[in-house]
């Protein structure tokens, strides 16, 4: 695979809410590198600029300025069609209160991103199939969401984040939601994911998730006040890029386009 150095660049990327009185800035000029194959932790305050974070990583949410790559490629002038095309086939959501179609099966969430993506229903079906065993839930395929426990909820929410095996998945408070021993289930399948070299994102008050990651980011009124390198800290080509553990490259060069 030819993968990106980066998954992800952010350059003073800026995010704000209301205006004058009442205005926010929720993300207030983030610089941010996430290599390829990192697990990255982000924990702050309620209300902190956390989901924003995310919302403008993944391209749910549009920066009021600065810049973003997602794999090398610019992506914050991007056309609403274009992004949400974008965001379709790289990005894998993974919320806290799992947000799945109630009317739809587990197995036809897990397949809807893949059909939407263009698959055909045999091949979305088939990876469905897949992903439903690697999170453990084949036999609950047929079950609508009201019949699972929220952990296997979280599961098939992450099963469907996967369906079209996204550049990055970016989870919210993945484990809020859930009793300590889904939490569990659900902290052992991102551990999984993480080793399989999956790009993850994860804003969370778990202590448990912070720990599994690769470096942690702790945010307050909308910046990073915190960045440790926890873990699998760039070795070879990466480091050889220069600048990744101080968070302060010299910026993105040659990635446009
Ligand atoms: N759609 C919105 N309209 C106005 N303010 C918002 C909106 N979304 C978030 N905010 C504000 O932006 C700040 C960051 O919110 P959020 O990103 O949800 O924080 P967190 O996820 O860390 O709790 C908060 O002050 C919040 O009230
Ligand atoms: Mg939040």
């Amino acid at each position: 695979m030819n993968a990106a150095p980066f998954a992800i660049q952010a350059r003073s990327l800026r995010r704000e809410h209301g205006e004058q009185q009442t205005l926010v800035r929720a993300v207030d000029e983030i610089d941010l590198d996430v290599p390829t194959g990192q697990t990255l932790a982000v924990t702050g305050p309620s209300g902190c600029g956390k989901s924003t974070l995310l919302h403008l990583l993944g391209g749910l949410e549009r920066p009021t300025g600065g810049a973003l790559w997602l794999a090398g490629r610019r992506v914050d002038g991007l056309s609403e069609r274009a992004l949400a095309r974008l965001r379709r086939r790289t990005v894998g959501f993974v919320f806290q209160a799992f947000h799945l179609v109630e009317e739809l099966s587990a197995r036809q969430n897990v397949e809807l991103p893949a059909l939407l993506a263009g698959a055909s229903p045999r091949a979305a079906r088939h990876r469905a199939g897949e992903l439903l065993d690697r999170v453990g839930l084949t036999h609950r395929s047929r079950h609508l969401p009201a019949a699972l426990s929220g952990g296997e909820r979280q599961r098939v929410a992450i099963a469907r984040a996967l369906a079209n095996a996204p550049l990055v998945v970016l989870a919210d408070e993945p484990t809020g939601n859930l009793d300590s021993a889904a939490a569990r289930d659900v902290l052992r399948l991102f551990e999984e994911l993480r080793q399989d070299g999956q790009t993850l994102v994860i804003v969370t008050h778990d202590d448990r998730v912070a720990a599994t990651a690769d470096r942690l980011v702790s945010m307050r009124d909308g910046a990073f006040v915190d960045d440790v390198w926890l873990a699998g800290a760039p070795a070879g080509p990466l480091a050889a890029l220069g600048g990744l553990a101080t968070g302060t490259p010299g910026g993105p060069t040659g990635l446009d386009g």
